[in-house]
């Protein structure tokens, strides 16, 4: 809410019980349930806004847009995997889960990035045929509830990510409401029509990182040692979890920011659990730095990410790759205006859309329901994901090119200055216009 309508006619409203605060304390005494949503963090964070680049200009040189080359690709899995997963893009798709969203969705989503050469993900429920029909390079996730988990598709896959958690709920599990879990749903998780399910916050059958490394070399033996393996965490002590990767033999990192999107977590967990994406990169690169494996083992980065700008700004600060969610669902029409009436009917705005749990998605996007799901065409769904993809490399290119780089991978920490004393600390880099890097050293 905006700090002008907080004083109205002489009228003072609490910063601390807001209007916001209020109506969420009478649905909870009327109902007696905690809010369920999906989406990220909707509360302001320190994020990408709040770094800046230093382009070029006497001290440093910059490359011609038109004549110079900027390198995009990114080959991930260079430590074990026999076919490491080469990119032309250094934006991938994030894991979402068949039963979230649509097979239509699914599909979408591997077909934008198909013609962007970069890889999609499934989710918890399963790899469904369309998706991989349609994505040249598909990450298989390997999840806590082990929902939709098929030996033969593990051996289908491009990479596994082995999910230990997610920024938008480390610590918790995911719910996927009856509503959502039709036939074909219910049948890929071998669990009933109809009822609630709720996936587990950890996998069933490891305590700890030495449970880990043996999880992963029994992946590896189902897979022959082809394909890359992948471990995904929630950002929230990120430094010793990656660390604990590593030893564990991950050949890519991906670490998820408190931004993160989800299908459906209680908002309480999306809003107050972890750390921003901004803080947990540097601890990351960090950890991988300290050990010799920074760009051995690559690291993918997600949470919040829009625009070129921020991808460019993950890769200054040292990830190899980023992964998106909740923007590639807009690409897909997410929250689209022109549904804006059928928002308003189940008591939401376009813009606004968070109860993906309901699956009443006007879009076509988190539902099940046959009729809505035919809104969303997966050609064309697909092709809107791959434009956007592509402005999101051009945009990250231009960026590089300003900072003298003729590869995503080469921008570094030197090239951004932070504008606030918080983003400066987090992604130690120094205040705009000083040298001061707050709290250097940790
Ligand atoms: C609809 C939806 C479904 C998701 N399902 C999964 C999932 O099954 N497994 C998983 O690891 N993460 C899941 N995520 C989280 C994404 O993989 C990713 O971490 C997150 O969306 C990245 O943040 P962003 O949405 O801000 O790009 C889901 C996210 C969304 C929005």
């Amino acid at each position: 809410m905006s700090e002008d309508i907080k004083v109205k006619d002489g009228l003072r409203e609490s910063a601390t019980f807001d209007r916001n605060t209020m109506t969420e304390i009478r649905r909870a005494a009327e109902t007696g349930i905690y809010d369920i949503r999906g989406f990220g963090a909707k509360r302001k964070l320190p994020h990408f806004d709040d770094l800046l680049f230093l382009g070029a200009s006497m001290s440093r040189y910059p490359l011609e847009g038109y004549r110079e080359k900027c390198n995009t690709s990114v080959t991930l899995g260079t430590r074990y995997a026999k076919k490491p997963i080469v990119l032309d893009i250094p934006v991938t798709i994030a894991g979402m889960s068949f039963g979230a969203l649509s097979a239509n969705a699914k599909e979408a989503l591997g077909r934008g990035a198909s013609l962007m050469g970069t890889s999609t993900t499934t989710g918890d429920g399963g790899m469904t045929p369309e998706e991989r029909g349609q994505s040249s390079k598909l990450v298989y996730q390997y999840l806590p509830s082990r929902y939709g988990m098929n030996p033969d598709d593990l051996r289908k896959a491009d990479a596994i990510e082995v999910v230990l958690g997610q920024g938008a709920k480390p610590g918790g599990g995911g719910m996927l409401l009856g509503q959502k879990i039709t036939d074909r749903v219910a049948k890929m998780r071998t669990l009933p029509m109809g009822v609630d399910q709720r996936s587990a916050c950890r996998h069933p059958d490891w305590t700890g990182p030495d449970d880990l490394a043996i999880k992963i070399q029994e992946l590896r033996e189902i897979t022959d040692w082809q394909v890359p393996i992948y471990i995904k965490v929630g950002a929230t002590r990120t430094y010793y979890d990656v660390k604990l990767a590593v030893k564990a033999g991950a050949d890519v990192i991906v670490v998820d920011g408190m931004q993160g999107g989800t299908a459906a977590t209680q908002d309480v967990f999306i809003e107050h659990v972890g750390i921003p994406t901004l803080a947990a990169i540097p601890q990351a690169v960090r950890a991988l730095q300290e050990m010799g494996m920074h760009r051995k083992v690559q690291l993918i980065v997600s949470g919040g990410i829009r625009n070129g700008a921020d991808v460019a700004k993950c890769m200054a600060l040292g990830a190899d790759a980023v992964a998106i969610g909740t923007a590639a669902l807009i690409a897909l029409g997410c929250n689209h205006p022109m549904y804006d009436e059928e928002f308003k009917k189940i008591g939401s705005a376009a813009g606004f859309y968070d109860d993906y749990h309901e699956g009443k998605d006007p879009a076509g996007i988190s539902t099940q329901d046959p009729e809505l799901m035919k809104r969303l065409d997966p050609v064309d769904g697909g092709r809107r994901l791959a434009n956007y993809l592509n402005v999101l490399t051009l945009e990250a290119q231009t960026l590089a090119r300003a900072c003298g780089k003729n590869d995503l991978r080469n921008l570094e920490p030197e090239d951004l200055v932070a504008l606030t004393v918080e983003s400066a600390a987090m992604a130690n880099v120094p205040l705009a216009g000083t040298s001061w890097i707050p709290g250097k050293g940790y």
